[in-house]
């Protein structure tokens, strides 16, 4: 209480303004905004594009690669008492996680590998350089029938940011998580050596410790990825259902999550609308039948409804499928960002504002971290939640329901994954326990539980701390096995991270292979830059 009097006594002008933006928050993004996120965006693309037509050489890998190997090895020269820990030079604007990661403070190596190196199809692979983005792959593999057996709806996420982070998707009931669909990574370890590790080679224990590392084990410099052959179309079914234990039942029921064996659908996912409320997607790559053309929808045009709203209305119409082009499917959630860009333009998703407007969507992600005020930073945890968290699907229900208690806000975004079973103590995620597992499989199926939006108390403009609610939250995790992506704000002390994610294998590993004084430690690298704790305090009340 204290601290948030003192604000109020302090900035008393800070708060009329902050209120005043809040009122007319939506105005305020569509006239300044969206136009400079607009022509950021422009910039960017014409940027992306030279970078691919003109300067795109992956003949040139090895010689790149030899470049960070090198600058490396000078800053294994340096006097000690000058070597900064590593970290890449990629401006922390461009990622799209929510901390900012003090890079200023480390000793920045330049990592500018931006290309597709080859495809393999009778490998099923492809191997790329890690800032190759999820738009850049999709354009490159579906006209050629195929895609990524993991990717992210967002297409500005990058491939070596999910692998050295966590990717998941809705095809992940059938393959689990991005890092099981890794054939190979290429890394430059601390001491300037370069190594290809795979699942079974020497290097199996990096391969299992990569993955949720953020970079704090070497550079990543190459990966190669499996990908799956796709149709032109992804035939989507829509299903409402009301009741929480009939829709919990149903996605896990189509997921396989009880029967190793089943047929699953190629995608799975679920909003929920409210605690009795969801509409079921289940969608199968098709060709188009012939007749059929008037069930098309070009879903990501920008005259058409935000995706989760589409989804919305089956609640009253009931049942319903379509076909989508299948790079729309993979991009349905992108000029919503899911559901977040309500929050910031209430009304966008009105039909006028799509037709003059829609293609000014989605605010880029970059600019809006480019731009963001200590102010801004402090309400995207304060006044705003953003948690995926991968929890065992056995008690989805409890998962909502605890959801609810805490955050009070929907839709929340459910797809299923499985985690498998790699032993004990091989990388930071523990085997599913006993009651998780499928019978008879190596795997438990797990799911995504996003919730992104602003609870109820806040926009019921009652006290809210978020702070406790986050910490609530983590607690729960940790009683029944579920990790929070670490692109999210964490709120736990380094004890507590520690009985989340099992560092066993992760500190052998860092020591082993030269991590130890040349990279941060996982746990500094994701926590968030501030004290998130006095921050919370200050943003206790309401405006
Ligand atoms: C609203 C919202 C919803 C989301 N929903 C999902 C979802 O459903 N499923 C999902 O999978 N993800 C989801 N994400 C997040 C996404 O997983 C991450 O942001 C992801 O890590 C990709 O982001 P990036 O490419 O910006 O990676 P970065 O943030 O740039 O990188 C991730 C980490 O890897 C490190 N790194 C990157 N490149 C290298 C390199 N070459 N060498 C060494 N280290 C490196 C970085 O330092 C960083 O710690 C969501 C994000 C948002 C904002
Ligand atoms: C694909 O991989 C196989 C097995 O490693 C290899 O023999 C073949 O040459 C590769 N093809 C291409 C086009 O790279």
């Amino acid at each position: 209480m204290a601290g948030g009097e003192g604000a109020a006594s302090g900035g008393g002008w800070r708060q009329t303004l902050v209120r005043l933006m809040e009122r007319h928050r939506g105005l305020i993004v569509v006239l300044f905004c969206l136009p400079a996120s607009f022509l950021f965006d422009v910039a960017f693309r014409l940027r992306a594009w030279v970078r691919r037509e003109l300067l795109a050489a992956p003949n040139k890998h090895h010689q790149r690669v030899a470049e960070i190997q090198a600058r490396v090895l000078r800053w294994n020269k340096l006097p000690p008492s000058e070597r900064k820990l590593m970290c890449t030079d990629r401006p922390n604007w461009l990622s799209l996680s929510t901390t900012f990661f003090r890079k200023d403070l480390c000793h920045r190596i330049p990592v500018p590998l931006y290309d597709i190196l080859s495809l393999n199809e009778s490998q099923m692979t492809v191997k790329v350089e890690p800032m190759v983005s999820v738009g850049q792959i999709t354009e490159f593999l579906i006209p050629q029938g195929y895609t990524l057996a993991v990717t992210l709806e967002i297409a500005d996420a990058t491939l070596g940011g999910l692998a050295m982070g966590v990717g998941m998707t809705t095809y992940s009931h059938k393959v689990g998580l991005y890092q099981e669909a890794i054939r190979a990574y290429e890394v430059v370890l601390g001491d300037g050596s370069l190594v290809r590790v795979t699942r079974d080679n020497e290097h199996s224990d990096l391969y299992h410790t990569l993955p949720w590392s953020h970079g704090t084990l070497g550079f990543l410099v190459a990966l190669e990825l499996d990908i799956v052959k796709v149709k032109p179309y992804v035939h989507m079914k829509y299903i409402p259902v009301t009741g929480q234990k009939k829709y919990c039942d149903m996605i896990r029921d189509l997921s396989g999550a009880n029967d190793k064996d089943k047929q699953a659908a190629d995608y799975l996912e679920a909003t929920v609308y409210s605690k009795e409320k969801a509409v079921i997607m289940v969608g199968n790559f098709a060709d188009l039948p012939p007749g059929q053309e008037h069930k098309v929808n070009h879903i990501t045009r920008w005259y058409k409804p935000w995706f989760y709203k589409h989804t919305e209305s089956f609640l009253q119409r009931g049942e319903g499928d379509e076909y989508i082009p299948l790079r729309e499917y993979l991009l349905r959630h992108n000029r919503a960002i899911f559901w977040v860009v309500e929050a910031m333009i209430p009304f966008g998703n009105n039909p006028l504002f799509r037709f003059f407007l829609g293609w000014l969507l989605p605010p880029k992600p970059a600019f809006l971290k480019f731009t963001t005020t200590p102010g801004v930073r402090a309400m995207t945890f304060t006044k705003q939640v953003f948690q995926d968290i991968v929890l065992p699907m056995n008690i989805l229900e409890k998962q909502i329901d605890v959801s609810e208690e805490l955050f009070d806000t929907y839709p929340i975004l459910v797809y299923p994954c499985r985690i498998y079973d790699h032993g004990e103590h091989a990388g930071q995620l523990r085997p599913p326990r006993p009651d998780q597992r499928c019978p008879g499989a190596d795997w438990g199926m797990f799911n995504d539980l996003g919730v992104y939006g602003v609870p109820g108390p806040v926009r019921r403009k009652q006290r809210y701390d978020a702070v406790k609610q986050m910490r609530a939250m983590e607690k729960f995790c940790r009683e029944v096995g579920g990790y929070p992506f670490l692109y999210a704000d964490i709120f736990m002390d380094r004890k507590e991270f520690e009985q989340m994610f099992d560092l066993t294998a992760y500190e052998r590993v860092r020591e082993k292979y030269h991590a130890n004084g040349a990279f941060p430690h996982l746990y500094d690298k994701v926590k968030p830059e501030i004290d998130v704790f006095a921050v919370g305090e200050e943003y206790i009340d309401p405006l």
